[in-house]
């Protein structure tokens, strides 16, 4: 049976639940492991981006399964335009590479990764001699319409940014050709992003949630204040009332406000875990006991030497 998904204001459906993919390659095949494992268990969407160095693993995990008689149509497939391909002459190739790892015709969606351009290159991470990222003077906008004639070229059937604030979006809105389907951006319990969910849902946009389970075990989700995501109190409570997980309940949370979710996962039985989110219903105070849960605790950007640029998106309130 499919699972759950929202419209795109292009018309097609994204489903709700998909798989991440960052961090995950070349260690013995972890992330063709997992694509193939997830298909079996009915997810039908995946989330990459060249910055991953994956997309030739999951490609053929993909062209596996369209061998065996899956179609096209049925996968839901993101991929993201890097920081260092900004310039317009840039978005093109990139999203072709991309295409051609995956072993793609189309990409369902291409997100912007980042408002902010760095210097162009193959290196991704560009830094300085004193430690400081190379960005480059490229307004958003200009790589945007680069990234809209990739639809007419029937490369992508929908672009959208990543974490991108409210006033980067309005202006995208405001001045672009093509609007943008999705934003993309850190979101768990502890980094609701009301605002921002509440302005994408009046214009539109689909707002997709990463780190959906505030990155469990990882130094710097510790560092940041969200290492104890699935020991708070409020989350194990609602998820023992429920015979849930603490994982399934921050999933399920954003599930039921009509957020896409790409939880990461290369065991088996935690893809399976992740995917069994539609039996079950939080009420309605269970929903507001995790609202409060907010604290503006972010993970993901903050450790990029780059925070005084003047597109840097942190600064603003998401
Ligand atoms: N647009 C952007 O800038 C951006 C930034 C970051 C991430 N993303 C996307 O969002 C995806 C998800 O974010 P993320 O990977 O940073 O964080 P996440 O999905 O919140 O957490 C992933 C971690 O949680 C573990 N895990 C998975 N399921 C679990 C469960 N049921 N219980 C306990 N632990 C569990 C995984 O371990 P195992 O794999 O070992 O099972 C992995 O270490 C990424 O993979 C990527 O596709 C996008």
């Amino acid at each position: 049976m499919a699972l759950p998904a929202v419209r795109l204001c292009t018309g097609a459906s994204m489903p709700l639940l998909g798989l991440g993919t960052s961090s995950v390659y070349g260690r013995q095949n972890d992330c063709y492991r997992a694509v193939k494992t997830a298909l079996q268990m009915g997810y039908r969407h995946f989330d990459t981006a060249e910055y991953y160095k994956n997309e030739k693993e999951i490609g053929q995990a993909l062209q596996e399964n369209f061998t065996a008689g899956l179609n096209r149509e049925e996968v839901f497939v993101t991929s993201k335009l890097w920081n260092t391909r900004h310039h317009p002459d840039d978005v093109l190739p990139a999203c072709q590479r991309s295409l051609t790892d995956l072993g793609l015709d189309y990409l369902d969606l291409y997100l912007m990764h980042f408002p902010v351009a760095f210097a162009r290159g193959d290196n991704l991470l560009p830094y300085d001699d004193k430690g400081q990222i190379i960005t480059l003077d490229i307004h958003f906008m200009e790589t945007w319409k680069a990234m809209e004639k990739l639809v007419d070229k029937g490369r992508v059937k929908a672009i959208g940014v990543s974490n991108f604030n409210i006033s980067q979006m309005e202006e995208v809105l405001t001045n672009g050709r093509i609007r943008p389907a999705v934003n993309q951006i850190e979101s768990h319990p502890y980094l609701g992003c009301h605002r921002l969910l509440e302005y994408c849902t009046a214009k539109g946009v689909v707002m997709t949630a990463y780190c959906p389970m505030g990155r469990p075990g990882s130094q710097e989700a510790k560092e940041y204040g969200v290492g104890s995501l699935l020991e708070d109190p409020v989350i194990i409570e609602i998820s023992k009332k429920h015979g849930k997980t603490p994982a399934q309940v921050c999933l399920k949370w954003q599930v039921q406000r009509n957020v896409v979710v790409i939880p990461k996962s290369v065991t088996p039985a935690r893809i399976q875990e992740n995917c069994q989110l539609f039996d079950f219903e939080l009420s309605e105070d269970d929903m507001s006991a995790i609202n409060k849960l907010d604290k503006n605790a972010r993970i993901v950007g903050l450790n990029w030497e780059c925070k005084t640029h003047p597109l840097w998106p942190f600064n603003e309130d998401f």
